[in-house]
């Protein structure tokens, strides 16, 4: 979703340093940029639709500037829709995360002789501002005024060029503050900020603030009430966020699952046990995501009921809205974010909430909404994850429930040993050139089929889903996982020649209803590709995994390094695949 970055300093700063904030945030998907300065009282600006990688821009230094990138809802991906967006006298420049869903009856509102550039709903704000200013000429009331009006989760930031201030306001989309030296930093990122700072002010929904050279006022929007700011330190070391040598910061994170499952395992476990006394105390349980971590949620459901005996729910968070009228003290919903800013997440434990239920995350993002929201927050502790897709936050997920499931039992050492297993075998499975040359060729063999099925039952039957959105999302081949059970119930229809079928055959139970599958699929002309311990007649190739506990984190990385090599075939973005965003703050 969008990215915002700007500062108010007591210097003269480059804008590239906008520029360079707006770069961080590249991974959350966008299609268009652009900055604006203050300068003389007037706002410049400098907008351009694709890449920002390696873009320059001419505007001068400055001690206000304001960036965006923007993701495209309202109006086309064009440099007029690029904001920021400037009132009719050039004296605001106004960005905005998040849909304004009455921008019509809005700008019914406005009076004559306005002139519109954009197609955008967001434009219709910066004159109303534009107008408001004159009936009350402190920014933040005048912003406030007009961000009442909005309806729809939104975070707005205004850059008046006359007074020198960033107003801001905020209902969803996520702004961070950082507070540097010589300048007061906003991202809609807090990893954007760290750069400069680890010091930050999260702003939180329905609250505003103003920063200007003497520092930062934060509100109450509705109440108009000052706030004090929160200041945080966060630990988060940003240094490792480079691409080390990779090619892709997809290969990249991949290859640190194994050192963050040993983290995992040696730090983590106290953390887990607060989670698994939740668990163990909770009249019902439900477990929550959306994509990749729906699926980290459904592998949990497993895990909870095969070792600790523990029944629970797993649903896409979007799909909580059946489960909610039936929450109440006793139940305990999990959420699984890597963001923690995904909005389907956060209307679902925000209903929860309300009905008394209490909430528990796995995020990897330290200090976004959902861990500042949750009773509690186990962090994962990943890093950075600059990659759209979700491949090492993933298996953390998956590793922490690991440990939560044993120490419900009682067993917490057998938890930590058999993650720091998985650990060493995924390391051997992604550091072995036989394995990954096997991994290269099996890609080369199915990359000109558009349609391809993944299937697993039981426990991997996630890990086909997962495994299926891994390609579907970095190589734009249609892969359908679906529960290995089903395939004679509808999907052996599509099963024609040379249709590349993944079978999931880890383990020694659901084997033989594997092989079958197997046989079944191959007797209507499939290529088979079997991830198993050993060959069989009925795999046409064997990506070898090990079965048990650590076959969930083998099967995982095997794959993301299939889809991996897909993209690569196929000339895709590994990094920042079409359409897609690192964290989706809308609906
Ligand atoms: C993962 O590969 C996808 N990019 C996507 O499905 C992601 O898992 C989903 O949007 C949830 O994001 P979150 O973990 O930040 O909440």
């Amino acid at each position: 979703m969008c990215g915002i970055f700007g500062f108010v300093s007591t210097l003269e700063r480059d804008p590239e340093v906008v520029l360079q904030g707006l770069r961080f945030l590249e991974y959350r998907g966008y299609d268009s940029w652009g900055i604006a300065v203050g300068s003389n009282g007037l706002v410049d600006t400098d907008k351009a639709t694709g890449p920002i990688s390696d873009a320059t821009t001419n505007l001068g230094r400055s001690n206000i500037a304001l960036g965006h990138t923007r993701w495209a809802t309202h109006g086309g991906v064009t440099e007029a829709n690029a904001h920021p967006h400037c009132d009719c006298r050039r004296r605001f420049a106004l960005i905005h995360n998040g849909i304004v869903e009455n921008y019509q009856d809005l700008a019914g509102r406005l009076g004559p002789g306005h002139r519109f550039l954009s197609q955008t709903d967001t434009e219709v704000l910066v004159h109303l501002l534009e107008e408001e200013i004159s009936r009350q000429p402190d920014l933040l009331a005048a912003l406030l005024t007009v961000f009442r009006q909005v309806e729809g989760m939104s975070a707005v930031a205004v850059l008046d060029a006359q007074s020198g201030q960033i107003a801001l306001a905020k209902n969803g989309s996520p702004v961070a503050l950082g507070w540097g030296e010589d300048a007061i930093y906003l991202a809609s990122d807090p990893s954007a900020l760290l750069e400069y700072t680890h010091r930050m002010t999260f702003v939180e929904d329905g609250q505003a603030a103003l920063l200007s050279d003497s520092g930062v006022v934060l509100t109450d929007v509705r109440t108009g009430e000052i706030v004090q700011p929160e200041v945080r330190v966060v630990t988060w070391d940003t240094r490792r966020a480079g691409l080390d040598g990779y090619a892709h910061f997809m290969a990249k994170e991949i290859h640190e699952q194994p050192a963050i499952l040993r983290h995992i395992a040696d730090r983590k476990a106290q953390d887990a046990a607060a989670l698994a006394s939740l668990i163990r105390d909770a009249h019902d349980v439900y477990l929550i995501g959306c994509g990749t971590a729906h699926h980290a949620a459904m592998s949990a459901r497993y895990l909870l009921a095969e070792v600790a005996g523990i029944k629970s729910t797993a649903a896409a968070a979007s799909e909580m809205t059946l489960i909610e009228p039936l929450l109440d003290e006793g139940s305990l919903v999990v959420a699984f974010s890597q963001s923690g800013e995904t909005l389907d997440v956060l209307e679902a434990v925000r209903a929860a909430r309300q009905r008394g239920a209490k909430v528990a995350a796995l995020v990897n993002a330290e200090g976004s909404s959902l861990d500042r929201f949750a009773n509690l927050t186990l962090l994962l502790e990943c890093g950075v994850e600059r990659c759209v897709l979700a491949t090492k936050t993933y298996t953390a997920m998956v590793a922490v429930m690991h440990l939560v499931s044993h120490l419900i039992t009682g067993d917490a050492d057998r938890g930590v040993r058999e993650v720091r297993a998985a650990a060493s075998r995924v390391e051997s499975l992604l550091d072995r050139e036989t394995v990954h040359g096997l991994i290269k060729s099996t890609a080369r063999l199915i990359v000109d089929h558009q349609h391809l099925f993944v299937l697993g039952r039981h426990r991997n039957y996630p890990l086909a889903l997962e495994a299926a959105l891994k390609i579907k999302e970095v190589s734009y081949l249609h892969a359908e996982g679906f529960a290995a059970g089903e395939l004679k119930h509808g999907v052996i229809a599509l099963i024609t020649n040379g249709t590349p079928c993944l079978i999931l055959a880890p383990d020694e139970d659901y084997r033989r209803e594997a092989l079958a599958a197997a046989a079944e699929v191959r007797a209507r002309g499939a290529f088979t590709v079997g991830f198993s311990p050993r060959a069989e007649a009925e795999f046409d190739i064997t990506l070898p995994v090990h079965g048990a506990s650590s076959a969930p984190y083998e099967i995982a990385g095997a794959s993301q390094l299939l889809a991996y090599e897909l993209a690569l075939l196929l000339g895709c973005d590994p990094d920042k695949p079409r359409n897609l965003a690192k964290s989706v703050t809308v609906k």
